[in-house]
């Protein structure tokens, strides 16, 4: 088992990160807690693959366990959810020092999270997270909320679970393209922050897209150690957590032209976000124009999408794009901020981009 350490003092936790945690959580929970029991929230998809497993291991550790399935998607990331979370943590007299345990995807991490966070002003919580998206970025760092009419993850709040136990055994059962879309989380840690891990990931990345176990494993531990230092020296986002954003102006236009729906994953989304990002630094002569190149050589090589004409079903425009970009919730002042990067690893927050270059870009993206 690998462990990274998120310190934040009082709030400091680990990151787990092994095959076949599932099975063996009760050892790893019981040691935390101050009554033994915890409550699990679940979703209909992944309560039939991990719930039993993670009840018996509970059960084996002298533990009780009461558990609520809830429906997957992220529409189940709303008000409707929230009262039915919160209200069920209540129901079964969850104190503070009770452990809520989070079981599944980023929806869950992000709903159970919050729910987590203001029954009684705040209880303790646990992530498991089941998708690899979830293991290398939503269950670390705090960051808990729901959708709202207004838009995404727009209603929330910081609150940093106890322990994260990121069980790589559960991504043998992630769909496919479900394990591809969280690759764009973890491709975009070396863009952002690491070189080295990107050389890394250039020779490794077919072998643990494969299966390979141990390689998975080293990925997600070095990105976990990326975001949690990240993560530490700006928990609240004042500054350099921002750069975890790389990639994401782009993607959450796309997801919105997209109606948020299945043509495009979140981490699809990212990895093109990424590519269009590196194409806007090299036309501003931030870096040199080969950088985009091998970004993009890199996500060919594994069959991930560079750009916007790859997403099956995708109609829009790049005006359309762009007006999406303007209303990001990171928009200050009507000024669109982009992560754009002198080099592969050398990212770095950028504003008042002249709105022609970035409409190039998403043309020649939307036609190639
Ligand atoms: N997923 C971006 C962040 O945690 O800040």
């Amino acid at each position: 088992m690998q462990k990274v350490k998120v310190g934040l003092e009082k709030h400091s936790y680990d990151i787990l990160i092994g095959h076949g945690l599932i099975k063996n959580s009760g050892q790893i929970i019981a040691p935390l807690l101050s009554k033994n029991r915890v409550v699990v929230i679940t979703d209909q998809n992944v309560a039939p693959l991990h719930l039993h497993y993670f009840e018996s291991s509970m059960k084996s550790a002298g533990v009780s366990v009461s558990s609520l399935v809830v429906p997957g998607g992220e529409s189940t990331k709303s008000w409707k959810y929230l009262i039915r979370v919160v209200e069920w943590i209540l129901e079964q007299k969850v104190e503070r020092n009770d452990l809520v345990v989070a079981l599944g995807g980023g929806v869950i991490g992000d709903l159970v999270g919050f729910a987590a966070a203001t029954v009684r002003r705040g209880v303790q919580f646990a992530q498991i997270p089941t998708s690899l998206l979830a293991q290398v970025d939503s269950s670390i760092g705090g960051k808990t909320g729901i959708n709202v009419s207004f838009g995404k993850n727009l209603v929330g709040a910081f609150h940093q679970p106890v322990v994260v136990i990121a069980d790589t055994e559960a991504l043998d059962t992630l769909p496919h393209r479900d394990f591809l879309s969280g690759y764009g989380e973890v491709a975009k840690y070396g863009l952002l922050g690491d070189e080295k891990f990107f050389r890394w990931l250039e020779e490794n990345a077919a072998s643990l897209i494969d299966g390979n176990v141990e390689l998975r494993m080293e990925a997600i531990k070095r990105s976990c150690q990326i975001k949690a230092q990240i993560v530490e020296n700006d928990e609240r986002e004042y500054g350099e957590r921002a750069l975890l954003n790389l990639g994401h102006t782009f993607c959450h236009a796309l997801e919105a032209v997209t109606n948020f729906s299945d043509i495009l994953l979140h981490g699809e989304g990212v990895s093109i976000g990424c590519n269009l990002a590196f194409e806007v630094s090299s036309r501003l002569g931030l870096c040199p124009q080969e950088v985009p190149s091998r970004v993009r050589e890199h996500y060919h090589s594994i069959n991930v999408a560079t750009d916007i004409s790859q997403i099956n079903g995708f109609v829009g425009n790049a005006d359309q794009i762009y007006d999406l970009m303007a209303q990001d919730k990171k928009v200050v002042n009507g000024v669109i901020r982009f992560i754009l990067a002198s080099d592969i690893g050398k990212a770095m927050v950028h504003e008042n981009i002249d709105k022609a270059l970035i409409l190039e870009v998403l043309q020649q993206s939307l036609e190639r």
